[in-house]
């Protein structure tokens, strides 16, 4: 995939500033402890960003001080924090190869949060579109609503990420991280990667079971590692027209159509393209051969993580295993930083 664009091949970015041209080639992506991963999040984020650990340095974290913005129980927290590493586990990431750790373990992202936060303009922050949403919808808006995009800059800057594989709800953020990147570079010279993001048109926005976009506070996903019972339950609920079995159909505009678009061969894609279109061929049958796709694609994996979920010991010891590394590269991230904006410095 090319950055923003849909492309196949993944190259490293390097238009964006001198800076992109050193240093380690790596991948970073973060995914909130809020709940059981869906289709979505997998087709926006884990897949392209675990496809790339053979080729990039690969960060994949836990964003658990991301999900502490919204309601939550600790023992919620804890369980979603095992699962989500558990998810990522399952659908392929190498622990071997690639960093896995819990943001809440890195403390320096916090410091390097609050270094941001006295270069950013209180009116861009006030622009943000998660934050004009939240305030519309006037649920609970604490100061980590607003806080969000510079926690996540500092999530990615501090790792001197390339690419960011993200979901399009997540494209403003990464803009606004590159945009605090220039802001420093100009001001402290040329310290942090201005990253680029990596949304794939594909799977920029993966449709949930109405329609809207799939996401973890409705009710429309499908979730990656249910039972075979609420895979099904969830794909038969797809929301279709109410064209009868021996109507032609439109498969262009169909749900069941674009999510199987996700997992389908193109030749498998037009053979349903074709039956949609000839007419006695139900929104059942589609839906049936998704839940094959769904089972295909994802009962391995499942498997991985029901095994993970077995194991919370080992799982713990996996996230802070890659937590220590992660702390240790943002260390000396973080002492390069101080020195260039000119503190004292400290016996790290
Ligand atoms: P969410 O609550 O939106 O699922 P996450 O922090 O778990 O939030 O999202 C992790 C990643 O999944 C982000 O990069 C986000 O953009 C991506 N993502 C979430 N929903 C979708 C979707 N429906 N289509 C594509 N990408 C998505
Ligand atoms: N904000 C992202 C979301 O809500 C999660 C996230 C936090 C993230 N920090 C990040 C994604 C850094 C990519 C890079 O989906």
């Amino acid at each position: 995939m090319t950055p923003d664009n849909g492309g196949k091949a993944a190259p490293v970015a390097s238009k964006s500033s001198s800076a992109d041209a050193k240093g380690p080639n790596r991948v970073l992506t973060g995914s909130r402890s809020t709940g059981m991963p869906h289709l979505g999040n997998y087709f926006g984020a884990y897949q392209p960003a675990i496809a790339l650990q053979d080729r990039y340095e690969l960060f994949l974290f836990l964003a658990d001080f991301h999900a502490l913005n919204e309601g939550f129980t600790p023992a919620e927290n804890r369980a979603n924090s095992l699962d989500l590493a558990a998810s990522f586990l399952g659908c392929g990431l190498d622990p071997a190869k690639s960093l896995l750790y819990a943001q809440s373990a890195v403390p320096e992202v916090n410091e390097l949060a609050w270094i941001l936060s006295c270069q950013v303009p209180y009116g861009v922050m006030a622009r943000a579109h998660a934050f004009k949403d939240a305030q519309a919808k006037s649920i609970d808006l604490n100061m980590g609503v607003f806080n969000y995009p510079i926690l996540m800059a500092a999530d990615i800057l501090l790792f001197d990420a390339k690419l960011v594989p993200v979901g399009q709800d997540q494209k403003q953020h990464v803009e606004m991280t590159r945009d605090m990147a220039q802001r420093f570079n100009a001001r402290f010279g040329d310290h942090i990667v201005v990253p680029e993001p990596l949304i794939s048109s594909d799977v920029a926005v993966v449709p949930g079971i109405d329609g809207e976009k799939m996401s973890k506070s409705k009710a429309n996903t499908v979730p990656l590692f249910a039972d075979d019972k609420t895979w099904k339950k969830q794909i038969m609920a797809i929301v279709t027209d109410t064209k009868g079995l021996d109507d032609p159909k439109d498969p262009d505009t169909c749900t069941v159509v674009k999510l199987y678009r996700l997992m389908a061969t193109e030749a498998e894609v037009r053979e349903m393209s074709d039956k949609y279109r000839a007419g006695g061929y139900g929104y059942g049958h589609a839906k049936l051969a998704l839940l094959e796709k769904v089972k295909e694609r994802f009962t391995p994996m499942r498997d991985r993580y029901l095994d993970l979920m077995k194991r919370p010991d080992d799982l713990r010891d996996i996230v802070l295993a890659g937590s220590k590394r992660a702390r240790d590269i943002a260390r000396a991230k973080l002492e390069k930083i101080h020195a260039a904006i000119g503190l004292i410095g400290r016996p790290f």
